[in-house]
């Protein structure tokens, strides 16, 4: 079983992308235990709805982070199609749910696992790369999503304007739909 601890060792120095993989951490564990617990489906079914939407916003927000410090393109294909594998096992519980199958431990650890382990080496590998890059320039990770967004040291948030554009709608059921190529 994968350890669905947060530790010290996962911290990237960008405070977006910490938050996120923290939530995802704390996500997937009570998933797991939801479903070790044998809680009911309902409560189940509300996890994976959460670690779902937690992983979909991650996903567009580190890949546009990529992006945005000039990850090489190599690189950032091989991360977006291990992005979309950790998406699959995820969607795979929400499409197990809307069947009417309660997702079993086997499977939500399955998932988890492929999370943690993503973090632990496609995430270090870009992190490890963009260091140079956040100590630069000391801007955290803008999100895409507008889910989280870290506030600009020393200025206050900008009111959006009221025809502004609406943020990109997380997918409920496939992750191409929401991310842009
Ligand atoms: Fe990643
Ligand atoms: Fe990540």
């Amino acid at each position: 079983m994968p350890s669905l601890a947060w530790g010290d060792r996962y911290v990237s120095g960008n405070p977006t992308i910490d938050r996120q993989h923290r939530l995802l951490f704390d996500a997937f564990d009570a998933l797991t235990q939801a479903c070790a617990a044998g809680t009911n489906p309902a409560a189940i079914g509300h996890f994976v709805d959460i670690c779902r939407d937690h992983i979909l916003t991650h996903f567009n927000d580190e890949e546009a982070e990529m992006e945005r410090i000039g990850y090489p393109a190599a690189k950032l294909e091989h991360h977006r199609l291990a992005h979309e594998q950790v998406a699959e096992a995820v969607l795979a519980l929400v499409v197990a749910q809307n069947n009417g199958e309660i997702v079993t431990s086997v499977q939500a650890l399955k998932a988890a696992d492929l999370m943690v382990e993503h973090i632990k080496h496609e995430d270090a590998a870009f992190i490890a790369v963009a260091r140079a890059a956040w100590e630069k320039t000391q801007a955290p990770v803008k999100a895409a999503t507008g889910k989280i967004v870290e506030k600009p040291a020393g200025k206050p948030a900008a009111k959006p304007a009221k025809d502004a554009k609406k943020p990109a709608q997380v997918a409920k059921t496939s992750p191409a739909k929401s991310r842009k190529r």
